[in-house]
């Protein structure tokens, strides 16, 4: 099966390991295992967990995990939660069980390039519902509507959203699910960043408890800073749950017991992961707010949640050239417009540790105020 390269994973592989300062990640800084266990108060975990024989565990995710995530809805029981490998794993699964050959998948763009690229493989007739700067990043129900065909199976969103942390609110939300509804299609929306909102009066609800035909992916390794269990869940009606654990009995089995044991320890101190996870990205996301205040060489449509923002950069270089030569000359990090198709653009992720993002944003204006006065800008 033929699928497209994975820009931005790439481009992250090649560089994010060696790199000084590394503004690309999307993930609020991961807990290591040591914090992970005194912030729940368990350091004996380890020591209690030898006794346990390492079999394949519960297939579709213990039930201790599967309550715990269910508590992150409004009207889901476990039945309504299969775990999965990453919200990479979690995506995958929905596409497999859901997407055939000839069949019509809307996704927004720019994206995480899995919402489009897995369907194409598939054989699907992937349609881009263009998202743009004017809009806030927002899709248009206008232009949603006017992509729907007889064969729309999917349509495929992201919220919170990478690149640009643009929120889709409820009232959006229902209006997507809707239009799904009255095609007979599903909506696939892709929750990775959940719960990680800038402003304190923000939220928004689960499309899984909007609609039933809502499947809601989560992941583990942005909003719980958990990034190394590598788990990921699908949230839907217990009849795609059903059709997704058929499916995921070819890849899968189980996960592993032990990622499962501590994934279902987070659950009982969400409150205290957030805390910790908000107070993170909204001092950050202040840094850079002014940082993009001081420098007219850049503009944004101010992220409203989740963990990354996309820049839009007035330099005549291309995005790769760019960031290459940030990382060449500064050793900062970020990623280049170019991995999600959108030149002049470049996305920066602000859930590192603040005193990371300080260092690398002075890097960064280093580097711009070096090319202002070669004078190769145009604005
Ligand atoms: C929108 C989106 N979905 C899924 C993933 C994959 O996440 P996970 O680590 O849970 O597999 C990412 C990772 O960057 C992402 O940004």
């Amino acid at each position: 099966m033929k699928v497209d390269t994975f820009l931005v994973e790439r481009f992250m592989d090649a560089y994010e390991n060696n790199v000084e300062l590394n503004l690309a990640e999307t993930c609020v800084d991961p807990f290591t295992l040591g914090e992970f266990l005194s912030l729940t108060g368990r350091e004996a975990f380890f020591e209690e967990l030898k006794g346990v024989q390492l079999t394949y565990g519960s297939i579709e995710g213990s039930l201790d995990l599967r309550r715990g995530l269910a508590n992150l809805y409004e009207t889901l029981t476990p039945e309504n939660i299969l775990v999965a490998g990453g919200a990479i794993g979690a995506n995958f699964l929905v596409f497999y069980t859901l997407v055939e050959p000839q069949d019509t998948v809307i996704s927004i763009f720019p994206a995480y390039q899995q919402l489009y690229s897995v369907a194409k493989s598939l054989g699907a007739n992937v349609k881009l519902l263009s998202l743009s700067e004017d809009d806030k990043w927002l899709p248009d129900v206008d232009r949603l509507a006017g992509l729907i065909d007889d064969r729309t199976r999917l349509i495929v969103i992201n919220n919170p959203h990478n690149p640009t942390g643009s929120l889709i609110d409820a009232g959006l939300l229902k209006k997507i699910c809707a239009i799904a509804e009255e095609a007979g299609a599903y909506v696939l929306c892709d929750e990775s960043y959940r719960g990680l909102y800038i402003n304190q009066n923000d939220s928004a609800p689960s499309a899984a408890d909007l609609s039933e035909n809502a499947i809601a992916t989560g992941s583990f390794s942005k909003a719980f800073s958990l990034t190394g269990l590598r788990l990921g869940w699908i949230a839907g009606s217990q009849q795609i749950i059903e059709e997704c654990r058929r499916h995921r009995d070819y890849t899968t089995i189980s996960n592993g017991l032990i990622d499962d044991a501590l994934a279902a320890l987070a659950m009982k101190h969400v409150d205290r992961i957030y805390a910790r996870n908000l107070k993170i990205i909204r001092a950050n996301h202040q840094i850079l707010s002014r940082f993009i205040e001081d420098e007219p060489l850049i503009s944004w449509v101010p992220s409203r949640a989740g963990s990354t923002a996309f820049l839009r950069y007035n330099l005549e270089l291309s995005s790769e050239e760019l960031c290459v030569r940030l990382i060449k000359e500064k050793g900062t990090f970020l990623v280049p417009g170019s991995c999600f198709e959108m030149e002049g653009y470049l996305r920066i992720g602000y859930g590192c540790k603040t005193e990371i993002l300080e260092k690398g944003l002075s890097r960064f204006k280093d580097f711009l105020n070096a090319h202002r006065q070669l004078g190769v800008c145009d604005g």
